[in-house]
């Protein structure tokens, strides 16, 4: 029972920033004393961070430079112009004080990764980790030095565009790979040549917009957003995260750039951060639009005071702080505040030092060793939902001819997905030129495009994709979404494929060839019209720069699809929200609860069904679960256990199973363990996952993993908002999606 006596409070403690304790004293004293020698004006232009893509932005932007008045610019590319900016600032103002130099580079600068959540598919934070930091290096090549990413929204709604550049709708999933991304911007020294400073966003809650509709009000209970949406931004603040971003949402009535609940209690008191927070992208003028102020004074006000250090294209803080300080609204120890932490950061990049870029004192873009990484990292992001009969991996020996049918086989731009400012369509290689390059001369390839995009309501070319099909041996089908529908301000209510896609299917379907399908898409689809059409399902994302080469690895067996679902993919949108770390109920469905709306009895509708939490036309489960990913060789778990059947608070567990590869090659395997807290303070999910790891394992090997977990690793934010955990009764799983049964107990004691 739930003894709130008897929890373990854990103490929140920001305790691991990359500085160097030392480094940290003297960077704490050059910052004060530069503070001690600013003017009121230069302090709030330290705050203030402004557009430099608009027209020319060294005499558009130097007169206020040398006034110290800007403190960080965005969106400038041109190494020379970059360099120019910050000479101005340095040499030209009366401090000297370098700027910041923000971007959106959010899976790759010139070499794109897969989408974020494309890589959460990889559920592998080394591969995370390479990425981003083969990103920061390339951007620095142009000065930037500080990128607005990881995007850390807990996502649970695909309808939402920008689930594409979340990590997932799992609080440990993202976190892991949270610290894995600012691991990898970051560096092990942020003031290295290649290091940039990285930005958790949005604080906090945009993931949970209405209806998925981009912006739109979020509604979080207090213990939810504790629970589920801030333990990714937790994470990346122990990363040493330099800066976090305040989301444009509202957040149960106050929206998140006015927050002083998110940016001043739980940020700076409870987590102790001392990074800086910068709004969105003018979303301290849109506190008036919101209706939560009266005008653009006000706005800097609220932002100002919540705890917002610099504002992000807008003019309220430039226009509005000084004064609102002079007639003594806001106190100056706010304004020091702020520009302190902004100072902080300067000087942890070391860009006093070193404010200019040497782009060839970098490694050359798109070099050998980033293509390699972005293949791999494309490779373990595709996931393999389904492959009836072993349809793939398609044989080379034994196949002829291969119709490769679709808008996305051969579309360079479109397979980087959304957030690619700067990426480089040239360097994209297509799944059709990969398959051609692998199939060489032994397999006949016939493509036909079959559709001008994805949301051609054209079918005139279908004929010829069918003609291709019925000739070859066998077809894939390249379908999807273009990067244009998701993303920022690209929601979607309907989450099918788009335009005549599925209608191509059936089409192609009923030449009787094994169909084959694979999606490139930047979110989970809801595939329920297509799922009994097809053979295969590879769910590639937007694979990036290498995603074609990936691909056709993977369709001709080079290499065993590894990815594993970061979201649940629904059957029908209506079933938006729908995740696996779902609350129980009072009244949870079972298969045997549950009737069709096709199956209720005319006689006695009353009766028909079972009283539980369930859609009568879509049931309870989703079509494909997190987790969940096949491989082309079989892995079967079995001998789940436990160390000890009881621990006491502040002990650890051991659980660990047998994992064994039976079928006939080798591969790699995403194992996942989930915990249940069978009761608590506040009622717990179903399941959580507490620990993943991917293990390769040869034919016919069998391997023992090993979890380890903490009592910690089973705390929760309770009723009190405390974090605990509690004594009770608690079940383990190990298994290969969240859909695994193999489970086991253990029980946590009080330690008193
Ligand atoms: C987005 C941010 C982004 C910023 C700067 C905003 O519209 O919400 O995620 O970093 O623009 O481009």
């Amino acid at each position: 029972m739930a003894v709130l006596c008897g929890v373990l409070l854990v103490i929140i403690m920001n305790d691991s920033f990359a500085t160097h304790p030392e480094d940290s004293v003297r960077i704490e004293k050059r910052v004060g004393a530069l503070l001690a020698e600013m003017t009121l004006a230069e302090k709030v232009g330290q705050m203030s961070q402004v557009n430099a893509s608009d027209g020319n932005p060294i005499e558009g932007l130097a007169d206020r430079l040398r006034a110290g008045s800007i403190g960080s610019i965005l969106n400038q590319v041109d190494v020379e112009t970059v360099n120019e900016l910050q000479r101005i600032a340095v040499e030209e103002s009366r401090l000297g004080i370098p700027l910041l130099v923000g971007r959106d580079v959010i899976h790759g600068f010139k070499t794109v990764m897969p989408i974020p959540l494309g890589q959460a598919a990889s559920w592998n934070p080394d591969i995370v980790r390479d990425g981003a930091a083969i990103a920061a290096r390339e951007a620095a090549t142009t000065g930037i030095n500080w990128t607005f990413a990881p995007m850390i929204d807990i996502a649970r709604d695909a309808r939402w565009g920008r689930i594409a550049e979340s990590l997932g709708e799992d609080p440990h999933l993202a976190s892991v790979l949270a610290a894995a991304m600012v691991e990898g911007y970051q560096g092990d020294d942020l003031s290295a040549n290649g290091s940039i400073a990285a930005c958790g966003k949005h604080f906090a809650g945009y993931g949970a917009a209405e209806s998925g509709r981009d912006y739109a009000t979020t509604n979080i209970p207090e213990n939810e957003l504790r629970n589920v949406y801030l333990p990714p931004f937790k994470a990346a603040v122990d990363a040493g995260v330099v800066s976090l971003m305040a989301s444009f949402s509202d957040l149960d009535g106050i929206p998140a750039t006015g927050n002083e609940f998110l940016m001043r209690q739980v940020l700076r008191d409870e987590w102790q951060y001392d990074g800086f927070v910068v709004s969105d992208w003018d979303s301290v003028r849109q506190l008036q639009i919101h209706g939560l102020t009266e005008n653009d004074r006000e706005s800097a006000f609220a932002a100002a005071t919540a705890g917002v250090d610099m504002e992000m294209a807008g003019d309220a803080y430039v226009g509005h702080l000084a004064a609102l300080v002079e007639n003594g609204r806001v106190d100056i120890q706010v304004i020091d505040t702020a520009v302190a932490n902004i100072l902080r950061a300067k000087f942890r990049l070391g860009l006093f030092e070193n404010p200019y870029t040497d782009p060839s004192s970098l490694p050359p873009i798109a070099n050998e060793g980033a293509l390699k990484t972005a293949k791999r990292a494309a490779l373990q992001s595709v996931v393999l939902l389904q492959n009836e009969q072993d349809v793939l991996p398609l044989a080379k020996g034994e196949l002829n001819s291969l119709a490769v049918i679709g808008p996305l086989a051969d579309a360079p731009y479109e397979q980087l997905g959304t957030w690619i400012f700067d990426g480089d369509s040239s360097l994209s290689v297509t799944p059709l030129a990969a398959i051609r390059a692998l199939a060489g001369d032994d397999v006949e390839v016939r493509y036909v495009r079959a559709m001008e995009n994805s949301r051609s309501r054209a079918s005139d070319a279908f004929d010829e994709a069918v003609d291709a099909v019925a000739e070859s041996d066998a077809s894939v089908l390249f379908l999807g979404e273009e990067s244009i529908l998701s993303g920022e301000a690209h929601s979607r209510a309907d989450i099918s494929l788009p335009g005549d896609q599925a209608e191509l299917v059936r089409r192609v379907r009923a030449r009787g060839k094994p169909v084959i399908a694979v999606i490139l898409a930047g979110r989970p689809l809801t595939l329920t019209n297509i799922v009994d059409h097809v053979d295969a399902i590879l769910f590639a994302w937007h694979p990036g720069t290498m995603g074609g080469p990936a691909i056709a690895d993977l369709l001709f067996g080079v290499e065993s699809p590894s990815g594993k679902l970061p979201a649940t993919f629904p059957r029908m949108v209506g079933q938006i929200p729908i995740y696996y770390n779902q609350k129980n109920t009072g009244k949870p469905p079972s298969p045997d609860t549950i009737v069709h709306i096709d199956d209720i009895d005319a006689h006695a509708p009353q009766l028909s069904t079972g009283m539980t939490a369930f859609h009568l036309d879509a049931g309870y489960t989703p079509l494909f679960p997190f987790g969940h990913g096949l491989s082309y060789t079989e892995f079967g778990y079995r001998e789940i256990s436990t160390s000890q059947s009881e621990i006491e608070l502040g002990e650890s567990v051991t659980i660990s199973a047998e994992l064994t590869n039976s079928g006939e090659r080798a591969a790699e395997e995403v194992v996942q363990l989930y915990v249940r807290d069978l009761f608590g303070n506040v009622t717990r999910p179903v399941k959580e996952l507490k620990g993943f790891r991917r293990v390769h394992l040869e034919p016919g090997q069998t391997v023992t993993v090993d979890f380890e977990l903490h009592t910690d690793d089973l705390a929760f934010f309770g009723r009190n908002m405390q974090l605990m955990t509690e004594p009770g009764e608690f079940h383990a799983w190990i298994g290969g999606s969240s859909e695994t049964r193999l489970r086991t107990e253990f029980r946590i004691i009080d330690s008193d």
